[in-house]
């Protein structure tokens, strides 16, 4: 009883509190309450974790680095659910409970931060541009979003979408039929992340801008090659701003605007020239590999698991019969479709990590005080492989995730959570999902899609983001 309600509220006993501290008071609700040590509430002080010498050889001694989920899942066995980790004067509280996470979460203000960023925000205001929703902060953050959630997150909007990105995927099928190399009874394309990056960036342009870049096609323009790779590097002012002017031209001349997201924020002139500028352009940096690599990551599982795949092809032939192409209303129809995204999600979470700083208060989180300006890390990705709350974690099984399925698993509503919660979660989670679904219903309806012959196995590496760390290669077969 009492260790259930110890895990329960996420406290756990370190070495220096069980035995050498005494333990005097222990509050069942410790959403609020900090637990006393003596007659001192437990602090930062009193967590265990890793010195900066420690972290040193995790991450380059035992080769850690390009694997820092994986470091999450060893540290938390270690260390227990909550843990420092110290690099020079920062230092990071680990958090790697859902229950935790949630306490986290539910007290993170009216603006909260994700991190500092000071590199990103000092290289914006030298060149004079505006922080977009994912740098922001503050008051001048929730404007900016307020602003541009609502043709991002309604549903009624983004289904308004769902042309401009089905013609995407079509265009990605038929480059994808094109690009495979026959070899006996071997049909292979290379690379698939690479090319799921060039529609997904196709896709977010034909969403925020209404106009086609040419990512597809057999060659791609200089200038949107150049656009591509200038957002890698954070800025492609030039041709945002054409497509600004362009746009402007049209609703100054009172053609038609119906449709874009950017003509919108054109038309709503809440913004100046230069937010729009930054907020666009960090769509666009936020909105390609994101999208792009999960969904490599839910075709390669598709590819090694026939059988899921084949319930699949059923579920959307069954919706959208013969040549029909899934549109966003036949998606609310197709459970397994959206199994298959969360169960991919949820094994390869993009954002392995994320970050709360609570600049406004101190808080209480697993019974510890917390003081203001804490940089929480949110250890996502060692959540998602509790199996707890999900048993047989290694295992991709989107069944889990399928109502009738749902009610016999205790889920916990943080024990998978992607797109990031409250009012600083995603952006583009709405798109980005109509994206998936519609690309991958295409695809598998197209195709029978099966592994690299080689039997070549990827493993996830996290560079920021999490990325495969080979190439992806699959074999799309006519059906
Ligand atoms: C599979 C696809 C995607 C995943 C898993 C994902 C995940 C995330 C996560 C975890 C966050 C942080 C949320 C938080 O701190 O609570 C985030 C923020 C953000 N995402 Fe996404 N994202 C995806 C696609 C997209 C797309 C397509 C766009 C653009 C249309 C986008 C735009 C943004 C923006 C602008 C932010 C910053 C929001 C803010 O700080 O206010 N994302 N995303």
């Amino acid at each position: 009883m009492f260790s259930n309600s110890i895990q329960r509220t996420g406290l756990f006993f370190h070495k220096e509190s069980s035995g050498i501290k005494c333990l005097t008071q222990y509050f069942l609700n410790s959403r609020s309450t900090a637990t006393l040590v003596g007659d001192k509430p437990k602090t930062m002080d009193d967590l265990n974790g890793p010195s900066f010498l420690t972290s040193l050889y995790w991450l380059f001694g035992k080769g850690y680095f390009p694997i820092t989920h994986q470091m999450q899942i060893e540290h938390s066995k270690i260390y227990g659910p909550l843990w420092k980790s110290k690099y020079g004067p920062l230092v990071i509280v680990n958090v790697a409970n859902a229950d935790l996470i949630e306490q986290v979460l539910r007290q993170e203000g009216r603006y909260p931060i994700r991190t500092d960023m000071p590199h990103w925000r000092g290289y914006r205001q030298l060149r004079n541009h505006a922080n977009g929703p994912l740098t922001g902060i503050g008051p001048e953050w929730q404007r900016i979003r307020s602003i541009l959630n609502p043709r991002m997150l309604k549903p009624k909007h983004v289904s308004g979408y769902a042309n401009a990105i089905n013609g995407v995927a079509r265009d990605f099928i038929e480059k994808v039929a094109k690009l495979r190399t026959v070899k006996g009874d071997v049909v292979l394309v290379q690379d698939v992340a690479g090319e799921l990056y060039k529609f997904a960036f196709e896709g977010i342009c034909s969403v925020v801008f209404e106009t086609r870049m040419g990512c597809l096609n057999d060659v791609i323009p200089e200038e949107t090659q150049k656009f591509i790779t200038s957002v890698g590097e954070m800025f492609p002012d030039e041709l945002v701003r054409n497509k600004m002017t362009e746009i402007e031209g049209r609703v100054e001349r009172g053609q038609e605007v119906e449709g874009e997201y950017l003509t919108h924020l054109l038309i709503g002139e809440q913004m100046s020239l230069t937010e729009l500028l930054g907020s666009v352009t960090e769509i666009l940096l936020a909105g390609v590999d994101t999208t792009s690599n999960t969904i490599s990551w839910a075709l390669y599982h598709l590819a090694r698991e026939p059988e899921i795949q084949q319930k699949l092809l059923e579920e959307i032939n069954n919706v959208c019969p013969g040549d029909q192409v899934p549109c966003s209303d036949d998606i609310s129809r197709m459970p397994l479709l959206k199994a298959v995204i969360r169960e991919t999600l949820r094994l390869y979470p993009v954002v392995p990590g994320n970050a709360r700083v609570i600049a406004e208060k101190e808080i209480v989180v697993g019974g510890h005080l917390f003081p203001k300006n804490t940089l929480f890390h949110l250890c996502h990705y060692a959540v998602s492989y509790d199996e707890k709350i999900f048993p047989d974690p290694f295992t991709f099984l989107p069944q889990r995730w399928i109502r009738e399925k749902q009610k016999q698993i205790a889920q916990h509503p943080f024990g998978s959570v992607p797109f990031g919660f409250g009012i600083r979660a995603c952006l583009g989670r709405r798109v980005a999902e109509l994206e998936m679904y519609l690309l991958l219903s295409q695809l598998i309806k197209r195709f029978e899609v099966r592994p690299d012959p080689s039997g070549k196995t990827v493993k996830a590496i996290t560079r920021t983001l999490m990325i495969p760390g080979n190439s992806i290669d699959l074999q799309f077969i006519d059906r």
